[in-house]
């Protein structure tokens, strides 16, 4: 026990020659003895000093770097201290001084220096204080990926003797949450907008550290497409498509038409797009965390009409007054709406609309427009077949006539052969003609270059003078205008 006590003596003797510096009622001591200070902050050094009674201070100082042998000199008279050094204290007990704005530079052992009126009696409190001046470092990865967790640390060389709370900086805004232990920053499941240039600082000091760049990589992103021209894109022209996607580190492109690859980088471009391309398009993102594919991007390629032809309801072949319709078709994008008709060998339009009724013969082909161009089909041929003795009293009148002639002169020619068999054979012949004549039903006829001839000179009415008909002519395709001219 006793043992004991006295080695607790001897440690705290020990401790007293370090921290303090005592001598019979001689003794200055420093509360820190070792500050860690941060750069550009003001430096508090504690410090009390004791002397025997009877002696008076005459004058006190602090001194760095003492030498043994060497008078120290005042702190106060060097240039580089005179604005920064404070005496606190006063000359009794107290010999506290402050220190601002401290740098590297101020790395030293400072001690107190006291003077007194005795015989110039002087102490100095050796060892004095030890000041280490640190900066700030932020110590982060240079990247970290999307979702996982990373520690920031604010580094400093020696541990601060101010236990001030760090602050954080983020592109030089202060950040509020996740602070993790003092000194680190946690992030958790880090997100993209994590990324920056990071920065610490000490609250209530004015040093901040240099920024350290946090790189978040991830997955592409917000792949799309966007095509060039964004308007109307016309066959023939040059379209380009780029691929746009947020990812980190940057992402190789793929092109995709249907699901064909067709190429590379972020740009794809198509000269000379034909309406063939109106196709799907899609890009594909990639790097190292991931791939995406944009949204599917359909072209809409315009062209003029083609394949513009016309198609006829029934033969072609119709008869006359009736009429035929005639109706065009055509591929276009967008599709026709303007159509004209024309007829052959006539300069201007013959109608419009998609569908066309002919009521001549004729060959007739449309032309079918869009905005980009127009077509012409090939001609179709419509034939008007004329059924002319329906339209002609006259012509009704004639030909009863001519059947109740004609059966006339069979009855006569019955007659005649029957009472002379040297009756002329030619009459006979024509008699023959006319019956073809009696069946109208089956065609139409017009009657040219009509000729009177008097069948039989033993008529029983001479009176009547009934005319008989020779050389008929039968025209089909007669035009309508000309059932008049007879
Ligand atoms: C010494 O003086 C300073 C400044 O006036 C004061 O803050 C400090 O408490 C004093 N120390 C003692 C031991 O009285
Ligand atoms: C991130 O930290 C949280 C909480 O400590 C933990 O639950 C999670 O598993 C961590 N994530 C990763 C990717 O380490
Ligand atoms: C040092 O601190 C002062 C205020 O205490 C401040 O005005 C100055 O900008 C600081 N200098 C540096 C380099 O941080
Ligand atoms: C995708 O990008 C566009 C434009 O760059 C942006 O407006 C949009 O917010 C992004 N969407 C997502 C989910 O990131
Ligand atoms: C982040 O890291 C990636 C991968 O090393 C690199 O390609 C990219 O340029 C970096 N970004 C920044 C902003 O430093
Ligand atoms: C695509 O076309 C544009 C403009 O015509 C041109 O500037 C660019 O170099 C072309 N890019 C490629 C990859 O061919
Ligand atoms: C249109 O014409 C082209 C040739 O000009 C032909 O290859 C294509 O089959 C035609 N399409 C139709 C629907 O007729
Ligand atoms: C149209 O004119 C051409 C010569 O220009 C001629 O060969 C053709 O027979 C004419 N067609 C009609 C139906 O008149
Ligand atoms: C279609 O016809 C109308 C009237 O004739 C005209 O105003 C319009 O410009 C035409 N459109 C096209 C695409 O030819």
């Amino acid at each position: 026990m006793l043992k004991s006590v006295r080695m607790t003596a001897s440690i705290l003797i020990f401790l007293l020659m370090i921290h303090g510096v005592s001598s019979a009622g001689w003794d200055v001591s420093y509360s820190p003895s070792h500050i860690c200070a941060l750069k550009n902050s003001s430096v508090i050094m504690s410090c009390t000093f004791t002397y025997p009674t009877g002696y008076n201070i005459k004058k006190v100082f602090w001194t760095k770097n003492p030498v043994k042998g060497k008078e120290p000199l005042d702190l106060s008279k060097y240039p580089e201290y005179k604005q920064r050094l404070q005496y606190l204290g006063d000359t009794q007990q107290n010999c506290t001084i402050r220190l601002s704005h401290v740098t590297q530079k101020d790395e030293d052992e400072y001690c107190f220096r006291f003077i007194t009126n005795k015989a110039d009696t002087k102490w100095i409190g050796a060892p004095g204080v030890t000041l280490t001046v640190t900066d700030l470092q932020v110590e982060a990865p240079e990247r970290v990926t999307e979702g996982h967790n990373v520690s920031l640390t604010c580094k400093s060389s020696c541990t601060l003797t101010d236990r001030a709370t760090f602050i954080w900086y983020r592109n030089s805004q202060p950040l509020t949450e996740r602070r993790d232990r003092n000194n680190q920053l946690l992030l958790q499941s880090v997100r993209r907008e994590d990324a920056g240039r990071y920065s610490c600082a000490l609250h209530g000091h004015s040093y901040i550290s240099p920024a350290a760049h946090l790189n978040v990589t991830y997955a592409p992103k917000n792949v799309s497409v966007s095509v060039s021209p964004s308007g109307v894109i016309v066959e023939g022209d040059s379209v380009t498509l780029s691929c746009s996607s947020d990812s980190n580190p940057p992402a190789k492109i793929s092109w995709f038409k249907e699901k064909t690859f067709v190429g590379s980088g972020r740009i794809y471009n198509i000269s000379k797009i034909s309406s063939d391309h109106s196709e799907v398009y899609k890009c594909k993102s990639t790097n190292e965390h991931g791939e995406k594919y944009s949204a599917a991007v359909t072209l809409n390629i315009m062209y003029p009409p083609r394949n513009v032809s016309v198609s006829i309801t029934g033969s072609g072949v119709i008869v006359e007054g009736d009429s035929v319709t005639l109706s065009c078709s055509s591929d276009s994008n967008p599709p026709a709406l303007n159509f004209s008709w024309f007829k052959e060998n006539q300069s201007s339009a013959v109608g419009s609309g998609q569908s066309f009724s002919a009521l001549q013969s004729g060959r007739f082909f449309c032309e079918a427009h869009n905005q980009h161009g127009s077509q012409r089909s090939d001609a179709v041929t419509v034939t008007v077949k004329v059924l002319y003795w329906k339209t002609s009293y006259t012509a009704i009148v004639v030909t009863l006539c001519g059947v109740v002639v004609a059966f006339i002169i069979v009855l006569l020619t019955c007659c005649c052969v029957n009472r002379n068999k040297l009756q002329s054979k030619s009459l006979t012949n024509s008699s023959n003609d006319m019956s073809i004549i009696s069946d109208p039903s089956l065609f139409s006829y017009v009657y040219e270059n009509v000729v009177a001839v008097h069948s039989c000179s033993k008529t029983p009415d001479p009176k009547m003078n009934i005319p008989l008909y020779e050389n008929v002519t039968i025209y089909e395709n007669l035009n309508i205008t000309n059932r008049n001219m007879l």
